[in-house]
């Protein structure tokens, strides 16, 4: 039985397929269009996973989308006429987009997929969030929690699952919504909302939570877990380009200037911004300010999610959580739900976001709609596209490009001699990822040893700013050398980098290119099976330099989608001053050409 997974039109679109209940490939819009957080109808991801098992769309058995459209058309129409004439753009633009393709999710499937409307089932939002978790968890019963901006009528949800069934028992709804909460600080700090919640993360280690108690006056939350936004601070209910209010203003201040440089006294000017501005200690304790606004925020996020699991922990008795929705991507918070809530074990889906609703969807279909039994634990984040030996030989050739094909060992040997030597290094291995971290399929690397590092891959690759950590891949076996993490080896979200943990203090300066100011990593945990040749590449790194840890980074440039086909990779490579690549077996390089 074949099942299609389709999540779109709100954040990231993405499509996956089940064979029986397994999934067997699922991918985001934006590696194909190359149109970051690509949300249009994923026609190309759909292609894709068709495509990797050779069926066509007669041999769909269903196709499931994420969510309920004409829910969601009911919250926005409720919304807006509540608070016209206020809201009269958003309700215009709502309309606009809404009756042009939205409302209509299944006529669109069956014209641009082809399968009939009878086979084409509908979960909720935050259901699909859920079952992303739990089904592809490995547990037989477990707690739930869901947090994201918003679904329909929905922005958080608790409850329990067990076997083939999920009972989500308690919903927040819209406005009130952590996700929207935190996007909404994402805004009054000058980044893009849904791109630059992870920017306000790395920002906040710079910053002191001096205005927990302002933040606090935002959002009210019970013991039983819930909040509520006291929503004259907001204006993203009324407002498509603004969601803050004159209120919110008068607490924070101005907000942050889009294009302005982040830096503070502690990370000093990045030598890659240029020049030291005259006016350095004026612009610093600005950035100051702005710093301790985003740890803030995180604080108290960090405080919400916390009561929430806390609350459900109490609730259910269980000692396993799945997570899942947006807010599940906030690696900080994660760690601390597993220290301080009483969990135990933890799984995150990788694609926490919208894109995991694809696979929720078709797995909600599968075992609760259709009650067949459970089958399958996603132990990777491996579901993309894959490029044969061949197809790579194949683009190297056609381009002239000069390569060497190296056997497994000789690769491994070479591309650790380029690391130690200080090279930046393009790393293009099988699938690629499912979700936004690179787990080294698609990765930049270097070596975490040299202080200098940091600056290196942002001159040569990123021009990311300081507030922006590098993560740590490390062995799975070799982890607690390294981090203060105690059981974090069990913990699927680590293999994921969803979790921020503590570098051990006798560490830091051992990996100081992969250690955040406050002395903490995004580490990825690499377990042999399932990655076995970013495993054995760490692992010769460590015999080679006794420290079983690399530098990785997503491969991709500022402001685009990661790469999906070796054409795209060459191409990055030719745009930075990455020094080598390494596609499959066929390692690429500059030396001896003046540097794209
Ligand atoms: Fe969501």
């Amino acid at each position: 039985m074949y099942i299609l997974g389709i999540s779109c039109f709100f954040h990231d679109a993405a499509a996956a397929l089940l064979r029986d209940g397994v999934l067997v490939a699922a991918a985001e819009e934006e590696r194909f269009t190359r149109r970051k957080h690509d949300f249009e109808f994923p026609i190309h991801a759909i292609e894709y996973v068709l495509a990797s098992e050779g069926v066509t769309a007669d041999e769909l058995d269903y196709v499931a989308f994420f969510e309920k459209p004409l829910l969601k058309f009911e919250r926005i129409l409720l919304t807006s006429l509540q608070m016209f004439p206020r809201a009269a753009a958003v309700f215009r633009e709502a309309m606009v987009t809404w009756l042009l393709d939205k409302l209509w999710v299944s006529a669109l499937i069956t014209e641009r997929v082809g399968v009939p409307r009878e086979r084409i089932l509908f979960s909720e939002h935050h259901l699909s969030h859920a079952a992303s978790a739990f089904f592809c968890s490995p547990f037989e019963d477990a707690a739930i929690l869901t947090v994201d901006g918003v679904g329909e009528w929905a922005t958080a949800t608790m409850g329990s699952a067990k076997n083939t069934e999920i009972r989500l028992t308690r919903e927040i709804h819209f406005p009130h919504s952590l996700g929207l909460l935190y996007s909404t600080f994402t805004a009054f700090l000058g980044f893009e909302v849904n791109e630059g919640e992870y920017k306000v993360m790395g920002m906040s280690p710079y910053g002191n939570p001096r205005y927990v108690d302002k933040v606090r006056k935002l959002v009210r939350s019970d013991p039983d877990g819930s909040f509520r936004l006291d929503m004259d601070y907001f204006a993203f209910h009324r407002s498509t380009r603004i969601p803050y209010s004159r209120k919110f203003l008068e607490l924070f201040g101005e907000p942050r200037p889009t294009d302005d440089r982040f830096f503070t006294e502690q990370s000093g000017y990045p030598s890659y911004f240029g020049q030291r501005p005259p006016d350095f200690a004026a612009q610093a304790r600005r950035n100051q300010h702005y710093a301790d606004i985003a740890a803030s925020i995180q604080t108290v996020t960090e405080e919400l999610v916390v009561n929430m699991a806390t609350a459900l922990h109490r609730e259910t008795g269980s000692s396993r959580l799945c997570l899942a929705g947006g807010v599940g991507l906030n690696s900080v918070a994660n760690w601390k739900i597993l220290r301080q809530t009483g969990f135990e074990e933890l799984y995150v889906h990788p694609a926490a976001g919208d894109a995991g609703g694809a696979v929720g969807a078709a797995l909600y279909a599968y075992h609760t709609l259709l009650g067949k039994p459970r089958g399958f634990v996603m132990e990777h984040a491996f579901w993309g596209r894959e490029y044969t030996e061949r197809e790579v030989v194949e683009f190297l050739d056609a381009e002239s490009i000069p390569y060497e094909r190296l056997d497994d060992d000789r690769l491994l040997a070479r591309t650790v001699e380029a690391l130690i030597a200080g090279q930046v290094i393009g790393w293009f291995q099988g699938r690629f990822e499912w979700g936004p971290r690179a787990l080294g399929h698609r990765s930049i690397l270097a070596d975490p040893r040299r202080v200098d590092m940091k600056d290196i891959v942002n001159t040569k690759i990123k021009f990311r700013e300081p507030y922006r950590p590098f993560a740590p891949s490390i062995l799975a076996d070799q982890v607690h050398g390294y981090f203060d993490a105690p059981g974090v080896e069990r913990q699927y979200p680590a293999r994921f980098m969803l979790l921020v943990v503590d570098v051990k203090p006798s560490k830091r300066d051992v990996i100081p290119a992969v250690t955040h100011v406050d002395g903490t990593g995004r580490l990825q945990t690499v377990p042999r099976e399932g990655n076995e040749r970013y495993y054995d590449l760490i692992a010769e790194f460590g015999r080679a330099t006794g420290v079983p840890v690399v530098l990785n980074t997503s491969f991709n440039l500022r402001g685009e989608p990661i790469v999906n086909t070796p054409r795209e990779a060459y191409s990055t490579f030719r745009r930075s001053g990455m020094d080598m690549l390494v596609l499959g077996n066929c390692v690429v390089r500059k030396t001896g050409e003046s540097d794209a």
